[in-house]
């Protein structure tokens, strides 16, 4: 396929400007290869979900050159700081709080505080995240339900054209993806158990480590531990609103010029800071970048709910319908 480029510095920098301008390279990892969008730009890591066909808006794992990148994106406490000097770069992923201001999209963080990070050792990833200058959101470089991708042939027939590049550099070491290890609350937590065990890193910060492993699809959770963190707005949330209840905030999709308040007036007369559009041109990619963002402007005590336009439901509006009910659900308790 013309798109597959065995990795050299030619190839490297062809898939950086790409990545810059916004488009999908993948590219391989010590762990397995990953499908890599610039995590700065909400519209192209929109399109990594919509290439991997994943029915929900996961969080993302962001990886970055070195410790003094990371540092612009997360706050690294005592636990992370010695996590980083002794396993990065290499197969381990740590969760901590975002920086304030920290410029990754929500997408990367599907709303949360906090964000995912890791530093991969891999001699092409390397050369790729500096080169592109850029952080790099980049889960594993399949279709949703597929087996995880160790070489480029098994990327090329999962993703096939729906990728801009794939960087080829023969078979993944490790084969198994990074250690999720959790460092954003009191005690360390593995998420996801991986190329490196509990028993590791429970050395290395001289403290225990329990685990916690997430439910990684739609089925029901087996534990409640198993329950993978949603954000959710504090106020309720309507779907499929036609119209708004006074006290109402408006998160529309295409055109709103004709949305009315029952009872009198129309959306567009609310303050800026009580309506909001994903997409008025009805573009799924940007309505997908925005959500994460809007929710939290939205999410206001003075706020009676927040009504949410009729999303199509197909495509990335599938992954946007599958958090706003999340949302719908958990906030009208
Ligand atoms: O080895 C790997 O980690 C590969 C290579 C490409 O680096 N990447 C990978 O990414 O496996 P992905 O997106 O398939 O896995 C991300 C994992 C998921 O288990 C996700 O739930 C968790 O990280 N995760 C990401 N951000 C999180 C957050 N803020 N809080 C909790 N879990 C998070
Ligand atoms: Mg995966």
């Amino acid at each position: 396929m013309g798109h597959v480029r065995s990795a050299n510095n030619e190839s490297v920098k062809q898939a950086a400007v790409l990545l810059r301008e916004g488009g999908l390279v993948a590219f391989p990892t010590e762990t397995v290869y990953g499908l890599g969008a610039n995590a700065l730009d909400g519209k192209a890591v929109a399109r990594i979900f919509e290439a991997k066909g994943r029915p929900q808006f996961n969080p993302l794992i962001v990886h970055v050159p070195d410790t003094d990148t990371a540092q612009q994106f997360v706050q690294m406490n005592d636990y992370a700081k010695m996590a980083a000097a002794h396993f990065w770069p290499g197969p381990l992923t740590m969760i901590l709080l975002q920086q304030n201001g920290a410029a990754i999209s929500g997408l990367c963080s599907a709303g949360l505080p906090t964000l995912a990070v890791r530093i991969p050792q891999h001699k092409i990833a390397q050369q790729l995240l500096k080169e592109a200058g850029v952080p790099l959101a980049a889960p594993s470089a399949n279709s949703s339900g597929n087996l995880s991708p160790t070489t480029p042939a098994h990327v090329a027939q999962s993703l096939g054209d729906k990728v801009d590049m794939i960087l080829a550099a023969g078979t993944c070491d490790v084969g198994l993806e990074s250690t999720v290890l959790d460092l954003s609350g009191e005690t360390p937590v593995i998420l996801r158990p991986g190329a490196i065990t509990a028993e590791e890193i429970a050395e290395i910060l001289g403290t225990d480590v329990t685990y916690e492993i997430e439910a990684t699809d739609t089925k029901a959770p087996k534990s409640p531990g198993q329950l993978l963190r949603h954000y959710a707005p504090h106020i309720p949330v309507r779907l499929n609103a036609v119209d708004l209840e006074p006290g109402e905030a408006l998160l529309a999709f295409g055109n709103d010029k004709f949305m009315g308040i029952k009872g009198g007036g129309a959306a567009r007369d609310l303050p800026e800071t009580a309506r909001f559009n994903l997409s008025e041109s009805a573009d799924l990619h940007e309505a997908a970048a925005n959500l994460f963002r809007m929710l939290h402007e939205l999410d206001r005590p003075e706020h009676k709910a927040i009504a949410v336009m009729k999303i199509p439901d197909q495509g990335l509006g599938l992954a946007i319908n599958d958090r706003l009910k999340r949302a719908a659900n958990s906030a009208q308790k």
